[in-house]
């Protein structure tokens, strides 16, 4: 049985024992039946992973994006608005300065799997999504970037790109905009996008003025152009999506990154829609499932299920168990 199979096993097993978990409001499942999911047995496509830009003083150089003449990236960084941020304590858990709280330790161990996986394929953009709202996309994607960082010299972009929900920067207690619908839309530069707060190499693109036609912004091909010119600034980029069974924009945006990972709720995600979502995206983009198993604020964060695709991932204990 594969990993994401388990883990969407278990997730359905959960929501089953409990009954209490139900669709979101609007986004109620239509099917009720239960077609078997399918296991995933393909390999994904394995690339060397290129070298990482080292941190810090290093000269654009050609094949990088050019952005004029000639700057080292510190100065071009430098070009990017600090802004005093006001991180939600209870869920973003790595700006307390104390790492080992309730919760960092899985985080860590979902670094040190996407690690493993970046040892056999190209892994720098990672979209994370899930099936529905409210299912922990934005809370992954969030604290994902900040463990990220906390290894010396990494740099590390998060990206609000669910412009139908945006919520990183009320957990990051910051300002939306200017922010990536300014950008697709053409009245903001990449720099004065990118925010950076009181952690040290963790830049954040908030969602930006809000706007009436999101799908269209997504899919207009800027994202992509944006991606191209800020990737050899970073060691990650980290984008946070809307829900991929309702609209279309998870799929869109994953075509611009290197890998998908799935975020699915415990006791709360019906099986049959964590298995539409995954169907949105191609067997070798889809990296990992987490499986989000906190109840609101009441549980600990102890029951993150991390499954790495590929059948020749062999961890498949859920971290901290
Ligand atoms: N593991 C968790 N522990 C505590 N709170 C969580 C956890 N996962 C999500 N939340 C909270 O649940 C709410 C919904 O999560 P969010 O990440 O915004 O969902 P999504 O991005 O999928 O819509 C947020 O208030 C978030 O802080
Ligand atoms: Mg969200």
């Amino acid at each position: 049985m594969s990993r994401i199979h388990e883990a969407l096993k278990k997730a359905e097993q959960e929501r089953a024992v409990s009954q209490g978990g139900s669709a979101q409001p609007g986004y109620a499942p239509t099917e009720t039946s239960e077609p078997a999911v399918r296991t995933i047995q393909q390999e994904p496509a394995v690339t060397v992973t290129a070298g990482m830009p080292a941190a810090g003083g290093v000269p654009l150089t050609s094949g990088m994006p050019s952005f004029g003449s000639p700057f080292s990236l510190d100065a071009l960084l430098a070009r990017c608005p600090q802004l005093e941020w006001k991180p939600d304590e209870k869920t973003m858990l790595f700006f307390n300065g104390d790492d080992s709280s309730r919760g960092t330790e899985e985080f860590r161990t979902l670094r040190s799997r996407l690690y493993h996986t970046r040892e056999k394929m190209t892994l720098k953009k990672l979209l994370v999504t899930s099936a529905l709202p409210k299912e922990g996309k934005s809370f992954t994607a969030a604290n994902l970037a900040q463990v990220l960082v906390r290894q010396h010299g990494r740099r590390v972009l998060l990206i609000d790109a669910d412009l139908r929900g945006p919520r990183l920067h009320l957990m990051l207690g910051t300002s939306s905009s200017p922010g990536l619908s300014d950008y697709l839309q053409g009245s903001n530069d990449e720099f004065s996008i990118m925010q950076r707060g009181p952690m040290d190499n963790l830049f954040l693109i908030p969602s930006g003025d809000e706007i009436s036609d999101p799908a269209e912004l997504v899919a207009n091909g800027r994202l992509k152009f944006l991606l191209q010119r800020v990737e050899a600034l970073f060691d990650w980029i980290i984008i946070d999506s809307p829900p991929a069974v309702p609209v279309s924009d998870a799929s869109v945006l994953a075509k611009t990154c290197d890998g998908v990972l799935m975020v699915v709720r415990s006791n709360s995600t019906p099986v049959d829609l964590a298995r539409r979502a995954r169907e949105q995206f191609p067997d070798q983009a889809l990296v990992g499932v987490v499986l989000n198993g906190t109840d609101g604020e009441s549980v600990p964060y102890s029951r993150y299920y991390y499954a790495a695709y590929g059948k020749n991932v062999t961890d498949s204990k859920a971290p901290g168990k």
